[in-house]
């Protein structure tokens, strides 16, 4: 079975790849679909669940397939919920990936500079929601994963802010490997909600 995840992050397609694998779900990225370059669709929306609709109903429409999105940040309790809706772009948006990232998780040290460990609460949430090509939403879950945020970068694995989560049993998200990630990750927990769902839509159900 094939499901198109509406995603031009390859971090986030390899994580949804080995989350969905064993379901015997193969996970096609939008380069991987004939027709494409595809429009990126404007994320306005103020929530995570918003944003995920908006990027599978769009999606499901320009491909023509059945079609998942993930939309996902992190949600810093000192910060008042920021940079949530804003994750990717909270250092700006100029460059590629990696000096997003880098702005990204340099900007929210500076922010955080001073405020102490116990104040420092945080999570990654992620909202996934699969649509179908006419525009009907078939499925939506949300997962989240709890931590605080360090005082520095720790760990070379994941991506985005993984280096600045600090878990409960002290390591830093990027100290995971991808398959301890996935198990106690947002997008992991959200794919565990969603994953049943997908299959029975994808084998006719
Ligand atoms: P999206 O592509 O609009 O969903 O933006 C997600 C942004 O949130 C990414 O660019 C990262 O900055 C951050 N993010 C989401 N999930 C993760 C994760 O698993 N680890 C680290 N950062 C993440």
């Amino acid at each position: 079975m094939d499901l198109l995840a509406a995603t031009s992050n390859p971090h986030k397609l390899d994580e949804l790849r080995a989350i969905f694998a064993p379901l015997g779900v193969r996970v096609l990225g939008l380069s991987e679909i004939p027709g494409g370059p595809f429009p990126e669709p404007v994320e306005d929306g103020a929530t995570f669940e918003a944003n995920a609709r908006i990027k599978a109903v769009a999606y499901a429409a320009m491909t023509g397939r059945v079609c998942l999105a993930d939309d996902s940040g992190l949600e810093v309790d000192a910060l008042g919920g920021a940079p949530g809706v804003h994750s990717a772009y909270y250092g700006g948006t100029a460059g590629g990936r990696s000096e997003r990232d880098a702005r990204n998780n340099a900007r929210l040290l500076r922010e955080l500079d001073g405020v102490p460990a116990e104040r420092r609460t945080a999570r990654f949430v992620c909202c996934m929601c699969v649509a179908d090509p006419s525009g009907g939403v078939l499925a939506e879950s949300r997962g989240t994963y709890e931590g605080r945020i360090g005082t520095g970068p720790r760990g070379e694995n994941g991506f985005g802010y993984d280096p600045l989560l600090i878990l409960p049993d002290g390591r830093s998200s990027a100290e995971l490997s991808e398959a301890e990630k996935n198990s106690m990750s947002h997008r992991g927990a959200a794919a565990r909600l969603i994953g049943p769902r997908v299959v029975s839509l994808l084998s006719g159900g």
